[in-house]
């Protein structure tokens, strides 16, 4: 058992547990944010996608204890109104169908345009493509990550990170 501090959507938050317990469990179980979801428990699946220091992270293979100090960002932290473009994006080009994969999804394309703010389809599929979506809305995907592209390079800059 090991004390882990770290912030979560920029709340600081204090941990006692064992060292390996997966970093999802703690968000979902301990701090009660349950939008980011399990799928495979393996790294395979990209449901329990969160951002680490600004990477996108598996939290589900992501013991506690190696995000002392960091900062944790959640699909509830990515942007205080809901409103990044990924999300505009998301909503208007109606991604979700079932919609249990996707704030995986979402925090998987914010954490891309940082890298390639104007990707092209092999970049997208490049990414995106460990994000498993059972309802297959890897068209829309691409389309919505195209479209976030295009508003972020407009001017349009993700607000401030939410306070938890
Ligand atoms: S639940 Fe983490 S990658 Fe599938
Ligand atoms: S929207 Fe159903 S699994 Fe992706």
């Amino acid at each position: 058992m090991t004390i882990t501090s770290f912030t979560i959507n920029g709340r600081a938050v204090r941990v006692d547990l064992d060292d390996e317990t997966p970093l999802l469990w703690v968000i979902r179980d301990e701090i009660g944010l349950t939008g980011t979801k399990f799928g495979c428990g393996i790294g395979m699946c990209g449901a329990c996608t969160v951002h680490v220091g600004g990477r996108a992270t598996r939290s589900c293979i992501t013991p506690i204890a190696s995000v002392d100090g960091a900062e944790v960002t959640t699909i509830e932290g990515l942007d205080p109104a809901s409103n990044h473009p990924v999300q505009k994006a998301w909503r208007e080009i109606q991604v979700p169908q079932c919609g249990y994969c996707q704030s995986g999804q979402i925090m998987q394309a914010a954490a891309m345009l940082v890298d390639f703010p104007n990707p092209t389809d092999a970049d997208i599929d490049a990414v995106m493509t460990g994000n498993l979506c059972r309802c297959m809305t890897y068209v829309r995907i691409r389309a919505a990550v195209r479209q976030a592209a295009g508003e972020m390079a407009a001017g349009v800059v993700p607000t401030a990170k939410a306070k938890a």
